[in-house]
């Protein structure tokens, strides 16, 4: 059976986390629960938190396969993450892990819609409670509010181009597929192998219909909130958008005296954990400790 994800950095947000027996850790984005997994077998006790059902479901299969008690799941967006914790009396805590962005099992899952390499329609929900898909946002934003989106969140340079296509072509026929999208991106912007043509869209698109900077910016300052003295925040982040938020969050922090950064630079993967790997290639760790 194919893992539901394989945990990046996964030694190196250990190490940063600084886990001790019988102390609280809030997992923030649980997933399949590799990395919570690795705080278990430390002896850690966990909340760990997530948007999407099936994510939950996996984490609940693994954890209690390896631990039977020392964890709680909570459905929920981390951008209340300090009121799921307070209400479940698990406050403070000594660490607080965030490692944004998808699942392998979410990016490849036919139905979700997240991947260019899979044919379903074109929702893209992380937690789908929400009402927008990425669907309701290619049919009914306008033109311009296309090309800022893909230029905000996916720094696609052929947003014009791309944005005035859709408008044309979807008012003939809606854009409801992944194939459809992924077709018309590359009829823009040609493909001569490597990266897909439409990775910028639609990691624009995911962006947009799960708010993920917004909740990132709500669910930093909950977690330094809840976090002990000398706890710690790990945050492991894909994309330059979010990488800017965890900078400057943790700086101005730091600024402020309420925490001290670990990491002045972020921790990268290993030339041999991106080999083994590949989705790890982006990934960018920092941390910080509360004063
Ligand atoms: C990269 S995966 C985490 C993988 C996990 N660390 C593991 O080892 O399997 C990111 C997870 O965060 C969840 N997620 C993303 N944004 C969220 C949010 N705002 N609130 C709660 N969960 C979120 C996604 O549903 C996904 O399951």
């Amino acid at each position: 059976m194919k893992p539901f994800h394989t945990p990046v950095l996964l030694h190196e947000t250990i190490k940063s986390l600084n886990v001790n027996p019988g102390e609280r850790y809030v997992d923030a984005t649980v997933g399949g629960g590799g990395h919570s997994l690795a705080i278990l077998e430390k002896q850690g006790i966990i909340l760990a938190i997530d948007c999407d059902p099936e994510a939950l479901k996996a984490a609940k299969r693994r954890l209690s396969s390896a631990c039977p008690s020392s964890w709680q799941l909570a459905s929920g967006n981390f951008a209340h993450l300090q009121e799921m914790a307070q209400q479940r009396h698990f406050t403070p805590v000594a660490g607080v892990l965030f490692d944004l962005g998808v699942s392998s099992h979410q990016l490849e899952a036919t139905g979700r819609g997240f991947s260019f390499n899979q044919d379903g329609p074109l929702d893209m929900r992380m937690d789908p409670s929400l009402s927008v898909t990425a669907a309701d946002l290619v049919n009914g934003l306008t033109q311009k509010e296309l090309i800022k989106l893909f230029t905000k969140y996916g720094q696609e340079s052929w947003a014009a181009q791309i944005s005035r296509l859709l408008v044309q072509l979807r008012s003939r026929l809606p854009i409801k597929t992944t194939r459809q999208l992924a077709a018309m991106v590359s009829r823009i912007k040609g493909w001569q192998g490597g990266i897909h043509p439409a990775t910028q869209v639609f990691q624009a698109l995911r962006m947009a219909v799960n708010d993920e900077l917004n909740n990132l910016r709500l669910g930093l300052a909950g977690a330094v909130d809840i976090l002990k003295p000398g706890g710690r925040l790990v945050v492991i982040s894909f994309h330059s958008g979010e990488d800017r938020i965890v900078k400057n969050f943790f700086r101005r922090q730091a600024v402020n005296g309420q925490v001290a950064q670990l990491t002045k630079k972020p921790v990268r993967p290993t030339p041999s954990e991106v080999a083994r790997n590949p989705r790890s290639r982006s990934a960018k760790l920092r941390s910080i400790e509360k004063k």
